[in-house]
């Protein structure tokens, strides 16, 4: 019987406690595929006002004194909250000056707060002395993008002495975010500043947290076998490329896994109808209490469209405002989007809609239960992503019987496979411009239109296929096997 490993993962926002993104949803989702694997899996998130007020509703409890994390000479008296979630151990640093506000990365999703550098390295160092205030020393802790990207550097770097043989793993799950601040938020760090070059945490003239994960972590971990290919590449690593290239000897890529019981149509309770492979009525009932609450016509002939996603550039919209017109127009599609950020992309789908009365409908904000209504009342879902590290609902639609349409791309490419193949759970396409778009579109249409034979198809392999997060773990459990010492 192998040895029970003991994991902290670090990370910046996990469900159910606080999200932004599919961040969240991994770093809620892989400890307890981990621990059902029999490791012992902790996490450790900063206590955002929104965090602790749902670990509030779960019964958090307090350490009895707080600790203190010195951060460029001020001290900073931090509490320790646990709670228990679904069996797995959730623990907060609570720093009020720091973390008690409205945001999490920023007063708004475009704007980040000043002392963005401050507050992650109280938590990097706070979640470092977490062991030893616990009694509780992990073999690996597991730290996830740049806002843990000090972990691996301090550690590395002898910073904690009560953890001599933690080994660190660090996941990238989007190189577009790298954390930079201006050279002289290096005294907030607790590096030396000799590291401030190139071949560690500078990157050009500035302090870079993602590239000190990378560097100082044992094993780097891109969140898909794609992505970790790309972000060798100048196209997709927003400059850090030959960083990436030159720590590739340690690097690999882990497609991300999805949470099959929070997405099951068979039980999902955000539904006004459940259904499964065998049984697809329901879905047809999602899709008209769908259009319903959305003020969407009944038209038969259309293929109703979805897109549930971070409104920025990442993810294409623009090209999707463009494209769709002739299609809505000519009574083919209708569609609805959910989502929130940039507020340029948000004005034109507000015009879109605008023209397009009972064919477009477009919902700003955060729901979690209408993403799971609109993913479950959609024939189709659409991400045409310039670039997509994982992606996690493109896995969530085909679990519904919703075909994506996505680019060939990241975790997309990994995932989606073109029904052009004859063996296919959805639409792909390469070059991210109109002409590519379109035709992909066009094919997806004319899928659903004529060949409702083939599209059912589709639809049943990818409510088939397995992207749960148990095969997913035991990859983990074989890198983080690799790296740990024996006790
Ligand atoms: P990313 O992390 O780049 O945003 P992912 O596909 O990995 O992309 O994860 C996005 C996650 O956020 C999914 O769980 C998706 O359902 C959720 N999501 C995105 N936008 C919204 C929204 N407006 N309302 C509810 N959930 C959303
Ligand atoms: C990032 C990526 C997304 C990925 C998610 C979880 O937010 O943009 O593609 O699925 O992280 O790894």
């Amino acid at each position: 019987m192998p040895k029970a490993l003991r994991i902290l993962h670090v990370a910046s926002e996990m469900v159910p406690l606080v999200k932004t993104g599919g961040l969240a949803d991994v770093a809620g989702a892989l400890p307890l595929a981990l621990k059902r694997q029999g490791h012992d899996a902790r996490v450790v998130i900063p206590a955002y006002r929104r965090a602790i007020a749902e670990a509030d509703k779960r019964g958090i409890s307090w350490g009895p004194v707080p600790m203190t994390i010195e951060v460029g000479g001020i001290d900073h008296q931090v509490g320790v909250g646990t709670v228990d979630i679904d069996g797995l151990t959730v623990h907060l640093i609570a720093c009020n000056e720091l973390f008690d506000r409205e945001g999490i990365y920023g007063p708004s999703p475009s704007n980040d707060y000043d002392d963005n550098a401050r507050r992650f390295a109280v938590f990097c160092k706070a979640a470092l002395a977490l062991p030893g205030y616990l009694r509780w020393m992990p073999h690996v802790i597991h730290a996830h993008d740049w806002q843990a990207g000090l972990i691996p550097a301090l550690l590395q770097r002898g910073y904690n002495q009560v953890l001599p043989a933690t080994r660190t793993v660090f996941s990238i799950h989007n190189v577009a975010y790298q954390g930079t601040f201006w050279h002289f938020d290096m005294k907030l760090t607790g590096l030396d500043w000799g590291l401030f070059n190139p071949m560690h945490v500078e990157h050009y003239g500035k302090l870079n947290l993602l590239k000190a994960g990378i560097v100082f972590a044992d094993r780097v971990v891109a969140v898909s076998r794609r992505y970790a290919e790309e972000i060798q590449m100048p196209e997709f690593a927003y400059g850090l490329d030959a960083v990436i290239k030159g720590h590739s000897y340690k690097l690999s890529g882990i497609t991300n896994g999805i949470d099959a019981g929070v997405w099951n149509p068979a039980t999902d309770t955000h539904l006004p109808a459940k259904f499964d492979k065998k049984k697809l009525a329901g879905k047809k009932v999602c899709k008209d209490k769908l259009r319903q609450e959305c003020g969407l016509v009944r038209d038969n002939d259309a293929c109703l469209v979805a897109v549930v996603s971070r409104l920025v550039e990442q993810k294409g919209i623009d090209l999707l405002i463009e494209a769709v017109g002739p299609y809505i127009l000519s009574g083919r599609m209708q569609l609805v989007v959910l989502g929130s950020g940039d507020l340029a992309i948000e004005a034109r789908l507000s015009q879109l809609q605008a023209r397009h009365p009972g064919w477009v409908y477009v919902w700003y904000g955060y729901n979690d239960p209408l993403a799971h209504r609109v993913i479950a009342g959609a024939d189709a879902f659409a991400m045409p992503s310039r670039y997509e590290p994982c992606g996690l609902t493109q896995m969530y639609s085909m679990r519904y019987g919703t075909l994506p349409i996505v680019r060939y791309t990241g975790g997309l490419a990994d995932t989606v496979v073109d029904v052009a193949s004859g063996h296919g759970n959805g639409f792909t396409f390469g070059p991210i411009d109109l002409g590519h778009f379109s035709s992909v579109l066009d094919r997806a249409l004319g899928l659903y239109q004529h060949f409702p034979e083939d599209w059912k198809k589709a639809q049943l392999r990818g409510m088939t296929a397995d992207f749960s997060w148990d095969h997913v773990a035991d990859e983990y459990i074989a890198l983080y096997e690799s790296i740990s010492f024996a006790e």
